[in-house]
């Protein structure tokens, strides 16, 4: 091994609901990642932490490929923070905030970033179909408070589905969120960098018509999902999101790069919510997006090291 060569571990696996995602999206960065600057260990956090914790004096950068809880969600930024290994992306607060679907949200309204009205629902607690109702009106979307990939996620159209759904979600967290249905063109906002924050050109998102929202399967079947990139919207449409995708960032303390979802109605643009560790596919929504800023996969995957290893 050459005198230069940095000492990467990737970390994909996990125990979260998103485990094969993560090992999917590990697989493609092993792959792209430049073999003739890194050496490259692969660590499963199920099954490796111990070994992680062994290795660290020999490892110079980690790669957090993991989604969902014990992967996006703070823990492993804390676990790598103690072992003084560098990471891409956000660090603990970041990472702990955007998890969490209501706190970002409290978040967002205070820095005046537009959301869907929302009522929060929380389980042995009596929410009735009257206020759901009265306040948002149907449909609405229901999502447990720290899931991701609309896992536990439902839509709504009609008052007597509510409870049932309801139900559902708080079989994955105690509280949830019930959010007016906004119908739009579905955007994604990448976001890139440390103190200088770039905000990459949009990806639009169109499910196939068989899938009533973007949901799992319309996330990870191979072709059920048209992405355009940059996203089809006027100038002005286009500045406002991405400048809604910087704030959302700010917002939520995130560090390196972000992905932060919207619906955009007309010129009305509603956040939805924003990943840290958004996936790593090559074809996924965030490398699209720096693809058409000029990044190749393997120069994001540069890119977020360099950006890893010179945080603030
Ligand atoms: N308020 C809403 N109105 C319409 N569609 C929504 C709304 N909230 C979520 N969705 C749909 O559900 C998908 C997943 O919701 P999101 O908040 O991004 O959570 P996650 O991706 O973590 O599951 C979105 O990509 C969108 O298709
Ligand atoms: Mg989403």
């Amino acid at each position: 091994m050459s005198e230069k060569m940095m000492r990467v571990a990737l970390l994909c696996g996990g125990k979260s609901a998103e485990r094969e995602v993560s090992l999917k999206s590990g697989n493609q960065v092993f792959q792209a990642l430049d073999k003739s600057r890194y050496a490259i260990t692969r660590y499963d956090p199920r099954d490796d932490l111990p070994r992680l914790a062994r290795d660290a004096d020999s490892i110079d950068v980690a790669l957090i490929i993991l989604h969902g809880r014990l992967g996006e969600d703070g823990t492993i930024q804390g676990f790598l923070d103690s072992l003084e290994i560098p990471y891409q992306g956000s660090g603990v607060l970041g990472s702990a905030i955007a998890i969490n679907k209501i706190i970002s949200k409290e978040l967002y309204v205070q820095k005046e970033i537009p959301v869907a009205p929302y009522v929060v629902a929380e389980r042995g607690k009596e929410v009735s179909d009257e206020k759901i109702l009265k306040e948002l009106g149907f449909p609405v979307v229901i999502k447990p408070e720290h899931e991701g990939s609309s896992i536990g996620l439902s839509i709504v159209r009609k008052i007597e589905d509510l409870q049932k759904a309801l139900e559902k979600a708080w079989e994955f967290d105690a509280r949830c969120l019930v959010e007016k249905f906004i119908e739009g063109i579905e955007v994604t906002g990448a976001v890139l960098g440390n103190e200088e924050l770039e905000a990459l050109p949009l990806v639009e998102i169109i499910p196939g018509k068989e899938y009533e929202f973007f949901d799992y399967e319309a996330k990870y079947t191979p072709g059920a999902t048209k992405e355009i990139c940059p996203a089809r919207l006027s100038p002005e449409v286009t500045a406002k999101a991405q400048e809604y995708a910087l704030r959302a960032h700010r917002a939520l303390h995130c560090k390196g790069y972000s992905r932060t979802d919207m619906i955009v109605d007309g010129s009305d643009i509603y956040v939805l919510e924003t990943n840290t560790i958004p996936g790593m596919t090559e074809t996924s929504l965030y490398p699209q997006a720096a693809q058409a800023a000029g990044y190749s996969f393997s120069g994001l995957l540069d890119k977020l090291i360099e950006l890893a290893l010179h945080r603030s």
